[in-house]
C-alpha cells in the first residue's frame, strides 16, 4: 500500500508506521500516528530529540510508561503537551528493546536439528526471553503440542501457522548452555526493566503481554549469562566460555537492522571468521528482509515478514513476532 510522503522524514515516519506497522495490530497506535502525522505542534516538539529517537514506538511506549491514557489521541496529545519533558527524557535514556519468545518457535525446527549439547549465544538478547526455546511449548497450526520436557510442562505456549514443508520439530533440542549479549540487557528481577518491557508491547496486545509475563517467570526461575555490550565487540570473548563439546550456536533476531550496513556486514564476517575457527558452530539470522548480509529475499514474501537463514542460506519467512512460518521449498 502506498502512503503519501511529505518529504518531512519526521511526519512520515509516523505516517508509515501508522500504515505499515500499526494497522490492524493497534488501533490507538494507528489513531496515535496519524494524529502525529497531521499535528505541527507535537511534531515540533518530537523534533526536539535526535532522529533515532523519533521513534514512533519508542516516543508512545515512554508516553506510555509514564501514565499517558490509552484513549484518543486528542487525550493523548494534551497530556503529551503537558508532560514532554518527561517524555523525552524518557526517550533518550531508553531504547525499544521488545523481547519476543515466540520467535522461539521459528527457530525451533533449525534448532531441533542440531545434534546436542548446544550452546546458545544470542546478540542483541534483551531480557533474554528468547534464550529458552526448550523450556517453551509449541503448537504449529492445529497439531499438537511439544511441550516442555525438563520443568514440566510449560506454562508459555507458542502458537506459530505453517506453510510449505516445515520440518516440524519431533523433540527438543538439548540445550547446554545459553548466553546473551545486548547494548543494554534487561534484567527479569528488575521490576523497573520488567515494566519498561511490557510497556513496549503495543496497548490492546493482551496475548502477547500474558504471553511475557510467563516468559520472565521462566528467565527468573534459571537465569542466563546476560552480558553488556555491542555484539561486535564482545562475541569471541563470550562464546569463548561455550563448553568446548557443544555445538555452538550464535543467533539474533531483530538486532542487526539498528546497526548500519558495513556494520552489519562486518558483523557476519565476524560470525564467519569464529565458525570456521571454532568448528561446531551454526549461525541463525532472523532479520527483517534484505537486512542479513548475504541473505537475499527473492521477492516473493511480503515486505513485513522476516527472513530466517541458517548458515547464512535464506530457508524461510517468517511473521516478525513468530507468528508464522513460511518454509521453502
Ligand atoms: C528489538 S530487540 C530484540 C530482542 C530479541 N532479540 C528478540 O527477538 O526478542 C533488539 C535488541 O538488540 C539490542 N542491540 C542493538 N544493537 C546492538 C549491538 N550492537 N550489540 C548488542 N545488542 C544490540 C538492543 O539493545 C535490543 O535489546
Amino acid at each position: 500500500m502506498q502512503v503519501q510522503q511529505t518529504g518531512d522524514v519526521t511526519r512520515d515516519w509516523y505516517t508509515r508506521f501508522a500504515a505499515h506497522e500499526a494497522r490492524g495490530q493497534s488501533a490507538i497506535y494507528e489513531a496515535w500516528a496519524v494524529g502525529v502525522a497531521g499535528d505541527d505542534e507535537v511534531l515540533d516538539r518530537i523534533r526536539e530529540l535526535p532522529r533515532p529517537k523519533r521513534q514512533p514506538n519508542l516516543v508512545f511506549a515512554c508516553s506510555r510508561l509514564l501514565g499517558a491514557p490509552e484513549g484518543s489521541y486528542g487525550e493523548w496529545r494534551e497530556w503529551l503537551l503537558a508532560h514532554w519533558p518527561a517524555v523525552a527524557d524518557a526517550a533518550l535514556h531508553r531504547s525499544t528493546q521488545t523481547n519476543e519468545p515466540r520467535r522461539c518457535a521459528v527457530m525451533l525446527p533449525l534448532l531441533a536439528r542440531i545434534d546436542g549439547p548446544i550452546a546458545l549465544l544470542e546478540v542483541g538478547a534483551s531480557a533474554g526471553l528468547c534464550l529458552y526455546p526448550d523450556r517453551y511449548a509449541y503448537r504449529y497450526d492445529d497439531g499438537s503440542v511439544l511441550g516442555d520436557t525438563v520443568l514440566g510442562a510449560s506454562d508459555v505456549l507458542l502458537e506459530c501457522a505453517t506453510t510449505g514443508p516445515v520440518p516440524l520439530p519431533a523433540r527438543m533440542p538439548e540445550i547446554a548452555w545459553r548466553a546473551g549479549i545486548d547494548l543494554a540487557p534487561l534484567d527479569a528481577d528488575d521490576a523497573d526493566d520488567m515494566r519498561w518491557l511490557e510497556t513496549l508491547i503495543w496497548p490492546e496486545q493482551v496475548e502477547r503481554r500474558e504471553r511475557i509475563r510467563r516468559a520472565i517467570e521462566v528467565a527468573r526461575r534459571e537465569p542466563a549469562r546476560l552480558v553488556a555490550g555491542d555484539g561486535r565487540e564482545r562475541l569471541r570473548e563470550v562464546a569463548a566460555g561455550a563448553p568446548a563439546n557443544a555445538t555452538l550456536v550464535v543467533f539474533h533476531a531483530g538486532t542487526i537492522v539498528y546497526l548500519g550496513r558495513d556494520d552489519r556486514a562486518a558483523f557476519a564476517d565476524a560470525v564467519r571468521a569464529l565458525a570456521a575457527d571454532r568448528g561446531r558452530t551454526h549461525w541463525i539470522s532472523l532479520e527483517g528482509q534484505g537486512v542479513t548480509p548475504g541473505v537475499q529475499p527473492d521477492g516473493t514474501a511480503p515486505s513485513s515478514t522476516f527472513a530466517l537463514a541458517f548458515d547464512g542460506d535464506l530457508v524461510a519467512f517468517a511473521g516478525p513476532h513468530g507468528q508464522s512460518l513460511d518454509w521453502l521449498g
